[in-house]
């Protein structure tokens, strides 16, 4: 797996790792409400601690796969996540390309945070994982997460209907990237 590190301003991004189960679970425990508009349906396993144990063990296989690659980002004093990037769906060959997914916790909104976090990471991302393209789609009523994209410099390329089963439906999608100019094979 990457070794992944980036001190921001107001915190440290980090690769996931077994030793932050408790952190992970207590992060989306008390972000329930705020994230589940956007995210996928989760089951009552999800939030248990056991279940994000079996997580982390999946994702790590998967990154050591070299499919994806789970970040979170720590706080100043690094007692608590609060925030998740994730890079999913890596693809090789021609594509060079991944997805970015990303929540913050709720009482950290609107504060430049995530802008913050992003900036620093992707351009990590880009080097560490050697890719051309990150894609990041969101849905059209998820405003912040729109505004937020365009900050760390994504450019709309389309629009998917009923793309993702988000919240219990088929929810339309705005497609955005970002490329890497740096990339070379
Ligand atoms: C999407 C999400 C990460 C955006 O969070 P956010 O707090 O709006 O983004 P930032 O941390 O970059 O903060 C930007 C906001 O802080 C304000 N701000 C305050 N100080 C700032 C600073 N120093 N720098 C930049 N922005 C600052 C900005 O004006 C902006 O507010 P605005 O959009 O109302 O103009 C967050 O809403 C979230 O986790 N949502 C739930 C999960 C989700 O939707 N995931 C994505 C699915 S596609």
């Amino acid at each position: 797996m990457l070794h992944f590190q980036v001190q921001t301003q107001r915190s440290l991004i980090v690769a996931l790792t077994p030793g932050l189960d408790r952190l992970l679970q207590d992060y989306v425990q008390r972000n329930k409400t705020h994230l589940e508009r956007w995210e996928p349906p989760r089951s009552a396993h999800y939030f248990t601690l056991k279940g994000t144990q079996q997580r982390i063990h999946d994702y790590l296989l998967q990154a050591s796969q070299g499919q994806i690659l789970p970040l979170v980002a720590l706080d100043q004093k690094r007692e608590s996540i609060i925030a998740t990037v994730n890079v999913s769906n890596i693809v090789r060959g021609i594509f060079q390309s991944a997805y970015l997914g990303y929540g913050l916790d709720e009482q950290y909104q609107g504060q430049g945070i995530m802008t913050e976090i992003l900036t620093a990471a992707i351009p990590a991302i880009f080097n560490g994982l050697k890719l051309h393209r990150l894609m990041a789609n969101y849905i059209p009523s998820n405003l912040r997460s729109g505004r937020l994209l365009k900050r760390v410099g994504f450019v709309e390329e389309g629009f998917a209907r009923d793309y993702l089963f988000i919240d219990g439906k088929w929810q339309d999608h705005i497609l955005m990237s970002r490329i890497n100019p740096s990339f070379h094979f």
